[in-house]
């Protein structure tokens, strides 16, 4: 084990930098080289790297966003793209390539690994902490805690005027940001991707909360659920109450990571090294009820992360 490479590919997620810099302290200790790939796959194709080592990731632990940069490269989805990637990894000649990045990098780590014999360990890191294998990924804290913040403001106001807020977070097609975030928010309810939407259970659980005397309401809905500005129509004209939209946006993308992200990040980044290491490749590092585990590419790509609907239950009991 000599040299290895980094990359964070797809959206990035506060603590990618806390990744990317015990990864390559902890690479140090064992005199691996390290080089950066710039902008996610891009820089994997045109092998545009930077050559990093520890003084280089001086001062970035608290930084949100990534160094390296990143980006959504579509020719990466090329079969052309995918060889044009491995030949880099052969011209630098890396036993090991680090992937920091959420589900679809994930997925695109799987392919690239079945033409390289370089090493391929994936570190999950995205705000949707949609990826199978671990319990959470790095950035959702960060994520959950700046959405938490965001709807704690958003409350006082919802409060003093008495309206009903529509919070929508992201999450393009899984629910597990706005369950958290809903949950701890003390959401009166909460809607995503994962559970058909019924728009006439959610003007009923508002006019019954009227009957009840309650006067606000937050609801948060995710991205996903492509909801957001009919059903803020639909409760002005058939409950009658004032509604206002939020959308959160990308301030969930950055901001400093948590401790939680940076811990994540950190032991992330040390199983990853330990598996090269081992000699071993084709996995996907992650935590498991607090275990620090991994799993194939494979396994991770085959399998889809359930939501614990229970948690939706949850929320639903607590915002009577
Ligand atoms: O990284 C995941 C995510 O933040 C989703 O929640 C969101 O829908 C998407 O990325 C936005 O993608 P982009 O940054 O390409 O606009």
């Amino acid at each position: 084990m000599k040299k290895i490479g980094i990359v964070t590919s797809g959206g990035d997620a506060p603590g990618m930098n806390a990744a990317i810099r015990a990864a390559v302290r902890l690479a140090a200790w064992s005199d691996i080289k390290v080089i950066g790939f710039e902008r996610g796959w891009e820089g994997v194709i045109r092998n545009n790297f930077r050559e990093l080592d520890s003084r280089s990731v001086s001062g970035i632990l608290h930084l949100g966003g990534t160094i390296l940069r990143t980006s959504r490269c579509l020719e990466f989805k090329t079969r052309e793209g995918l060889e044009r990637a491995a030949r880099s990894l052969a011209e630098d000649d890396l036993d090991g390539l680090l992937v920091i990045g959420g589900d679809g990098s994930i997925r695109g780590a799987h392919e690239l690994s079945k033409l390289t014999d370089t090493r391929i360990i994936a570190l999950p890191a995205s705000i949707d902490n949609d990826v199978y294998g671990t319990d959470e990924t790095i950035g959702f804290d960060t994520a959950v805690n700046t959405a938490l913040s965001e709807i704690n403001k958003i409350r006082d106001t919802a409060v003093s005027h008495e309206r009903t807020f529509i919070v929508e977070v992201m999450g393009r097609r899984r629910g597990f940001l706005a369950v958290e975030v809903g949950l701890t928010a003390g959401a009166e309810i909460i809607l995503v991707p994962e559970v058909e939407y019924d728009e006439d259970k959610v003007l009923k659980t508002l006019k019954d909360n009227a009957a009840k005397g309650k006067r606000s309401s937050i609801i948060v809905i995710a991205e996903g659920v492509g909801k957001t500005r009919s059903l803020a129509e639909a409760i002005e004209r058939k409950v009658g109450v004032e509604v206002r939209v939020s959308i959160l946006g990308y301030v969930q993308r950055g901001g400093s990571p948590t401790a939680r992200s940076r811990f994540l990040a950190s032991v992330f980044a040390d199983k990853a090294i330990a598996l090269l290491l081992e000699g071993k490749g084709d996995a996907v590092v992650g935590i498991q009820r607090g275990e620090v585990a991994s799993i194939s590419l494979e396994e991770a790509c085959r399998n889809q992360k359930q939501l614990n609907l229970e948690v939706l239950r949850l929320a639903e009991k607590l915002a009577i």
